[in-house]
C-alpha cells in the first residue's frame, strides 16, 4: 500500500525492522482471538514482520515523530467488495486515540481508493475497548452471533465458545457521516 498519514500517525507496509516492535504485543496477546499468532523469539517476529510485508493487509501503524511501531491494522477482502477490518496495539501506546486515529484513516483509505462499499469488524463480547473503538467508528452493532468461534478450551479437552458481535459500516453510511 502507499503510505497513509494522519496527524499524528504513519500507515505503511511491515518491514523487517518492525520486528522488535512486533514482539512487544504478539509475545503477550490480550484477547483469544490473537492467542493463534503469539510469538515468543525475536527470529519468530522477524519471519511473522517478513511475510507481513508482502501482504497488503497487514498495516503497520507507526508514530511520525519517532518512527515507533504503535500496532497494526488488518483489512482482508472478501469478493467483490467488502473488507474483513482489525487491530491489535501495544498495550502502551492504549488510550492514546491512536487505534481509532489509524483505523479512520483505514475506512477512508478502503472507501475512497479500495472501491469498498461494506467494511465489517468481528469483537467477542467480553471485548469492551474495541467494541468502543467500532462505536467511535461510526460501526453499527448488527448483531451477535452466539458461541461463533473457539480459540481455547476447557480442561477436559472440550472448545470454549465465544459471543461474537458483528460491527458493520456501508460506504453510503460512511459517506453520510463524515458529509462528503
Ligand atoms: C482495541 C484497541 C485497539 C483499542 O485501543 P484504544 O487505545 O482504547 O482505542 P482508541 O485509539 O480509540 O483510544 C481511545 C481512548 O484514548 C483516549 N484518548 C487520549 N488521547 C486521545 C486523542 N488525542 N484522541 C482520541 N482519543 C484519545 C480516549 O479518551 C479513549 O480513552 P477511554 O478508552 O478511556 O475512553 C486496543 O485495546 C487493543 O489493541 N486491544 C488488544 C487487541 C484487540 O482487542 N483487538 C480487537 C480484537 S476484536
Amino acid at each position: 500500500m502507499q503510505n497513509v498519514e494522519t496527524n499524528r500517525l504513519i500507515l505503511r507496509n511491515f518491514t523487517e525492522k518492525d520486528a522488535e516492535g512486533m514482539l512487544e504485543y504478539l509475545s503477550n496477546p490480550r484477547v483469544n482471538c490473537f492467542l493463534g499468532d503469539k510469538i515468543s523469539t525475536l527470529e519468530e517476529a522477524i519471519s511473522n514482520a517478513n511475510k507481513k510485508s508482502k501482504d497488503d493487509s497487514f498495516i503497520a501503524v507507526c508514530l511520525k515523530d519517532s518512527g515507533d511501531l504503535v500496532g497494526e491494522l488488518f483489512c482482508m477482502k472478501e469478493e467483490p467488495d467488502t473488507y474483513n477490518i482489525g487491530w491489535n496495539f501495544n498495550h502502551k501506546y492504549e488510550g492514546k486515540g491512536y487505534a481509532s486515529e489509524s483505523a479512520k484513516a483505514l475506512l477512508h483509505y478502503l472507501f475512497d481508493q479500495k472501491g469498498a462499499r461494506r467494511i465489517y469488524a468481528y469483537v467477542e463480547d467480553d471485548n469492551y475497548r474495541s467494541q468502543k473503538l467500532c462505536e467511535r467508528l461510526g460501526m453499527r452493532k448488527e448483531g451477535c452471533f452466539l458461541e461463533f468461534i473457539s480459540f481455547t478450551k476447557y480442561e477436559d479437552g472440550t472448545p470454549k465458545y465465544e459471543n461474537t458481535f458483528q460491527y458493520a459500516l456501508l460506504k453510503k453510511e460512511w459517506l453520510r457521516a463524515t458529509n462528503i
